[in-house]
């Protein structure tokens, strides 16, 4: 072996992750969830969110659904058809990113309501134009029922209040902190005069849990929705007599006949306190020069906002020091100043996706990333082979931290034990485009001895596409049903 591929492995062996830190991480998940659920502010937030059952497929209707969450920002309308299946029609628009960070709370959500507008004169205007002559004596039943993905944390009120605890994911815009998003939204919608009511406010892991229910087939409900796209996190359904925090929570009614309540984990906040988590020099850097550093710690090792740049840290690590993109094979390869690896967030995550799945003998498909991405030319087989390396371990790492939440969700409600098939819903890029992640985190599942091989058939996980836009729509719908009130600021 190559003295570079030598320190390529050294490298990629930081990022191991072996089966008892696994464990040792579970039990300490297992831990935090106890602590989340009996008091407020713990390092899991363990959010209730008010939604109190699942959906079984039969829901109805036509609803507005909007998502903010990532880079870009979403506007549906959904109709539910009531036989698992629905119809969506969606405009996708990238949020300015000087309204991510600077600005005010107020020029985001008014940004916001002018999508909602434009949206809705080009695919409902009949329904529009007919609100605005109607305007004056407008009726509730006039309004769109609009279910708000909101996915950030937030401290939930009631089905459609709930007020923002921290921005994550790169956002940061102070004002916004300790309020009601809900009523933000509504505001910006009022000031200009659409017919829509925000009727509920969901986190995406939520949306994925419940559109996952309505489209999954048979009897059973998910149990679980996670995210593994530019953050990480997830919802389960949780026994509403463990959620002892309850009592202490100011909120609004809600229907408690089911006994169960979904709860949102906030698990980007596992270990903030770094007892389990893995924790090498790049995943220091990374967090150092982050805009929320000693936050989201768990996130910061497995989701894609992250994993391209501690990529990114680790081959330039190699590249200033042990010699990739300079070894004597590749005496031409070159690294212009101008490359995207000498820049923070340089490296994008789906690169990792890119270089996992490149099976060529000479890496033909690596060596074209790295030249398009990275501006790197005349890349030897070396070279690629070790960015391959590098890659694969930190996708690797990222996988087996993911199974630690899932199992220990699965552990601590007992689900393992029950004779059902547990069903779970997963969306975002990971699980979407890289080819190894969802395999790496069934092989880290079974490794915890009280999930096993016998977890390969009991745990069903499905791709719950769109998720958080239907889900959104189903919760509004709940939420209609239910009479919500309008959030007030
Ligand atoms: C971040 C957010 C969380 C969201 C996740 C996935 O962790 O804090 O609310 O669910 O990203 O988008």
């Amino acid at each position: 072996m190559s003295a570079l591929l030598e320190e390529a492995t050294r490298i990629a062996a930081q990022f191991d992750y072996p089966p008892e830190q696994v464990q040792r991480a579970v039990k300490e998940y297992i831990r935090e969830i106890d602590e989340g659920l009996s008091e407020e502010g713990a390092t899991l937030s363990q959010i209730p969110t008010f939604v109190t059952s699942v959906p079984n497929g039969t829901e109805k209707g036509l609803y507005l659904a909007v998502d903010l969450g990532g880079t870009n920002f979403r506007v549906c309308s959904i109709d539910l058809h009531g036989n698992n299946t629905f119809s969506l029609t969606q405009a996708k628009i990238m949020i300015p990113r000087e309204l991510m960070t600077s600005g005010s709370s107020k020029e985001l959500f008014l940004f916001l309501a002018r999508q909602i507008e434009s949206f809705l004169r080009i695919h409902h205007n009949e329904h529009f134009e007919a609100h605005l002559r109607r305007m004056v004596e407008a009726k509730e039943e006039d309004l769109f029922d609009l279910g708000f993905t909101f996915s950030f944390p937030v401290r939930q009120l009631g089905i459609n209040k709930g007020t923002l605890i921290r921005w994550t994911k790169g956002f940061d815009i102070p004002d916004a902190v300790g309020q009601d998003v809900c009523a933000l939204l509504q505001d910006a919608i009022d000031e200009l005069n659409l017919p829509v009511r925000v009727a509920a406010l969901v986190n995406d892991t939520v949306g994925t849990l419940m559109a996952r229910s309505y489209t999954s087939p048979g009897e059973t409900g998910t149990f679980l929705g996670a995210i593994f796209g530019t953050g990480t996190n997830g919802a389960y359904v949780e026994k509403l007599d463990r959620v002892t925090k309850m009592g202490n929570i100011e909120h609004s009614d809600y229907d408690k006949s089911t006994g169960e309540m979904i709860i949102n984990a906030e698990w980007g906040s596992f270990d903030n306190h770094l007892s389990v988590l893995p924790n090498t020099k790049y995943d220091q850097q990374l967090d150092t020069d982050s805009i929320n550093p000693g936050i989201q710690m768990f996130e910061k090792r497995v989701s894609g906002m992250f994993l391209g740049e501690i990529l990114r840290l680790a081959l330039l690590d190699l590249h200033e020091s042990l010699g990739l993109f300079k070894s004597s094979t590749s005496s031409n390869a070159f690294v212009p100043k101008s490359s995207q690896i000498y820049r923070q967030w340089g490296i994008d995550t789906s690169l990792l996706s890119l270089v996992e799945a490149d099976k060529t003998k000479n890496f033909e498909q690596i060596k074209s990333a790295l030249k398009d991405h990275l501006k790197i030319e005349h890349a030897s087989d070396d070279d690629a082979k070790s960015v391959q390396i590098v890659a694969h371990a930190i996708a690797k790492r990222a996988a087996r931290l993911g199974a630690v939440a899932i199992s220990a969700i699965l552990i601590s409600t007992g689900k393992l034990q029950t004779d059902d098939v547990v069903d779970i819903g997963v969306d975002g890029s990971l699980v979407e485009y890289h080819p190894s992640f969802s395999s790496l985190l069934r092989e880290a599942l079974r490794e915890v001895p009280e999930v096993g091989a016998a977890g390969d058939k009991k745990i069903r996980i499905g791709i719950s596409k769109d998720g958080s836009g239907v889900g959104a729509a189903l919760i509004a719908l709940v939420a209609s049903k239910e009479g919500t009130q309008r959030p007030v600021s």
